[in-house]
């Protein structure tokens, strides 16, 4: 079935002033579909949480389905040829403009990290379909989008992992050339998760002595950065915001280091650093990095630091060390190991809980010397721009495409 003909009936079936009406700022550009688009995620997501109390399907897998109606099979065109692959054993979609003339010139590159909570989203979804062939269609460059495995049922660090695995593939100078992609102008890029994906491979990649190809350019779409401070002024003012309720983020983070519920507890209350983690808390620290205008109207207090996560003593392996970790949480880092990063596009919305994890890397990067170019959405929504397919199609969708395009083809 159609995606369009499923948000429809289930839109309509949720058709209730409760469900619709949500508190959406004035200044945000076609309200009421917006309204309308927030009532299926809000639908989907409380028939989600009945399914789990019912020990039908976990919440997770009833949210996939937004994944599932939106898939499909990403075809071969008159200009674009399209494959299907695997790059040292994790599935990748290729798409590469169809030579004309019998040219051979070297083609730039983007790989691409699709969103979605690294729970939910595939390459295959109809927005990242359209997205991958308008950078094919307008760059004239090769896009690789990877389709790496999901949590709960694969924890960090398994997304994460392979996604680096499939970079290094790629950076290889005979794959690069069997692909005619020009290794000085490969760019790596993502939205929400997948932004954050491309942030902690691109600070990885510096580190690896053995790596030869570097990027170029890293382009970073409303992206998450760190998971120690789930109170930054953003996730308080946009809590309840269309798309991506601090909820729901929190709960992305929770499934994405494990399935204890402990932990989404904890990260709820924003009591889950434990000692491991509180010496870190000083790179996210929102009073230091954002401009006061985003900050004035609150006081900073740093987060809680308990023994063992949210003092239950959820003693999971590993989990002190992962949230620590700067592969989740690229924000965590000093700033010598910021210093030689390729140059970044960072856009960020006012109205999504994710907006100060953004603009704090955008002051970081640029206080360690690193080159960015910053785009602010003041009327801007998390996932807008992935808006494009009927009926959910917004304006702000193509103005962030149209930018986020332009700044590659300046930049890559
Ligand atoms: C955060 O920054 C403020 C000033 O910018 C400082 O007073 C405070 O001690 C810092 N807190 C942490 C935990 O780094
Ligand atoms: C911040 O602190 C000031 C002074 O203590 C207080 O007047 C104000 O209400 C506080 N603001 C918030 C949002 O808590």
């Amino acid at each position: 079935m159609r995606f369009g003909s499923i948000i429809v009936i289930v839109a309509l079936c949720s058709f209730t002033a409760y469900y619709i009406y949500e508190p959406i700022p004035e200044e945000i550009e076609e309200r009421w579909k917006l309204m309308l688009t927030n009532s299926f995620f809000r639908s989907l997501s409380h028939l989600a949480d009945l399914s789990e109390l019912l020990g039908l399907k976990d919440y997770m897998g009833v949210m996939y389905f937004i994944t599932l109606a939106e898939k499909v099979v990403p075809e071969s065109d008159e200009h674009i040829e399209v494959t299907e692959e695997t790059f040292d054993g994790v599935e990748v979609v290729l798409y590469q403009p169809k030579q004309t003339g019998g040219d051979t010139e070297l083609s730039r590159a983007v790989i691409y990290l699709h969103g979605g909570g690294w729970c939910l989203g595939s390459s295959r979804m109809s927005p990242y379909d359209l997205l991958a062939r308008t950078l094919v269609a307008e760059l004239d460059a090769v896009v690789l989008s990877v389709e790496y495995r999901l949590a709960p049922a694969h924890h960090f660090p398994v997304p994460y992992e392979d996604v680096y695995r499939v970079v290094k593939h790629f950076l290889q100078k005979g794959v690069l050339a069997k692909y005619s992609v020009d290794p000085g102008r490969i760019a790596v890029s993502g939205d929400s998760a997948g932004g954050n994906l491309a942030a902690a491979v691109s600070q990885q990649l510096q580190k690896d002595p053995g790596q030869q190809v570097h990027l170029k350019a890293q382009a970073l779409i409303y992206p998450v950065l760190q998971a120690l401070d789930l109170n930054t002024p953003s996730y308080q003012q946009n809590q309840d915001m269309p798309i991506l309720p601090r909820t729901l983020m929190v709960r992305f983070w929770s499934e994405y280091f494990t399935s204890d519920k402990a932990l989404f507890r904890a990260m709820m209350a924003n009591t889950h650093n434990n000692p491991e983690s509180s010496s870190l808390l000083k790179f996210v620290n929102w009073s230091a990095f954002l401009p006061e205008t985003y900050h004035r109207k609150y006081n900073y207090s740093a987060p809680a630091v308990v023994q063992g996560v949210g003092g239950e003593g959820v003693g999971m392996e590993g989990l002190a060390q992962s949230l620590a970790d700067p592969r989740a949480s690229p924000l965590l880092v000093p700033d010598s190991a910021l210093r030689s990063l390729p140059k970044a596009y960072i856009l960020t919305c006012e109205y999504d809980v994710l907006r100060d994890d953004g603009i704090m890397y955008v002051t970081r990067l640029r206080s360690a010397g690193v080159e960015v170019t910053h785009e602010h959405y003041d009327t801007g929504f998390h996932g807008g721009l992935m808006f494009t397919v009927w009926p959910t199609d917004f304006l702000i969708a193509r103005r962030m495409t149209n930018n986020y395009i332009k700044w590659l083809e300046e930049n890559l």
